[in-house]
């Protein structure tokens, strides 16, 4: 297998959060697993936080059905749920030469996160902050690195200009808001009321509440409008989106069959007949992406808000909690 610096630890089983059919939260049950063993590009992490975001639930209900496609028609190929990580190297594939055992890390993989120990592939992780705990890096990828590609990828956000997050408390809103503000843009927040302070403690300028308001009849027109929610008409966002400005609709929910595929199409179809640019999107693992974002937390310009975290065995509650949509940012594992 061509793996160097096994450490004298690993078991060759572990604790792991096992589903073998998709379901509710209750299809989740811990079990003892087989430690992975590392391919030649693998880094065999020792997990110390996971945490969870709504795509986690999409996979463990296998809904929409079309995730089948790809994660396994009648039941989930991949056993151990669970994506974003962080932990300690403990060994390193044959060809990666960039991490060391000891090294602390955070990054993904597509399942295998809840769990004492994963293989991730090098080119997804990257070194964790020292400033920052395990779970505070274990909230960042998947939510984080969408906030980044919507903002600084696609809308490019400039200093000075409107930009409105919808969504704000949430798992990639909490993030949105904070790399708004790194980009230079005076930021309005949409939110509940019991989130206000909290989304001005990330830097918003303004906030709407939306059980008082609804932020597309103000008189406001925002340069960049990142809707994480999608509860309100398109017709009626762009109302309040400048004539040139960009809308980037983001809630993954949608249909039984094809989520939000219905919605995206809608959007890329209007997008050809106006001037205002809608800009519907899939984030991607990035590893770029993840060194920015790593950077902006070692500055402390961006800083995970953490709402809840949960014992490995109880990561049945942590996707129930997840799956009810009212988390104020993110939801962890610690592990
Ligand atoms: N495009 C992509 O590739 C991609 C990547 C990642 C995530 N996503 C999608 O992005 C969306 C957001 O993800 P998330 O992790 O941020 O979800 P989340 O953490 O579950 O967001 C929940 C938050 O939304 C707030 N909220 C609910 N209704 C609202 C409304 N009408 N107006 C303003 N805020 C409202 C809730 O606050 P209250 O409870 O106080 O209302 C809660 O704080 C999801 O649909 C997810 O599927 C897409």
């Amino acid at each position: 297998m061509g793996i160097e610096q096994r450490s004298s630890a690993p078991a060759t089983t572990m604790r792991a959060v096992v589903q073998h059919s998709y379901g509710p939260p209750s299809v989740l049950t811990s079990a003892q697993v087989q430690v992975p063993l590392p391919g030649p590009g693998d880094v065999l992490v020792q997990v110390g936080a996971a945490s969870v975001h709504p795509g986690d639930h999409f996979l463990m209900t296998g809904m929409p059905y079309m995730v089948r496609l790809v994660f396994g028609l009648r039941r989930p190929r991949q056993i151990v749920p669970g994506m974003d990580l962080a932990g300690v190297v403990v060994a390193v594939g044959k060809d990666v030469t960039d991490f060391r055992r000891g090294e602390e890390v955070f990054g993904w993989r597509t399942g295998g996160a809840f769990a004492e120990y994963a293989c991730v592939p090098a080119k997804n992780l990257v070194r964790k902050p020292v400033t920052v705990t395990m779970e505070e890096a274990a909230a960042v990828p998947t939510s984080a690195m969408a906030a980044l590609q919507a903002l600084s990828g696609i809308a490019d956000v400039q200093p000075g200009q409107q930009v409105l997050i919808v969504g704000a408390s949430g798992g990639v809103g909490s993030f949105a808001v904070q790399i708004a503000k790194a980009c230079g843009a005076e930021v309005t927040a949409v939110c509940s009321t019991r989130n206000i302070d909290l989304v001005k403690s990330l830097g918003a300028d303004h906030v709407i509440d939306y059980t008082e308001t609804d932020f597309t009849s103000g008189d406001e027109r925002y340069d960049v409008i990142f809707d994480n929610v999608e509860a309100q008409p398109l017709a009626a966002v762009r109302r309040v989106l400048a004539p040139t400005g960009i809308l980037i609709p983001n809630n993954g929910h949608g249909g039984r069959w094809f989520g939000p595929l219905g919605r995206i199409m809608k959007a890329r179809i209007l997008s050809g007949f106006t001037s205002q640019r809608l800009r519907p999107f899939t984030s991607l693992g990035k590893r770029e992406d993840l060194l920015v974002l790593a950077d902006l937390l070692a500055t402390g310009q961006i800083k995970p808000l953490i709402d809840r975290t949960y014992p490995l065995d109880d990561a049945a509650a942590a996707l129930t909690y997840v799956g009810e949509g009212h988390t104020q940012g993110k939801v962890v594992i610690s592990i």
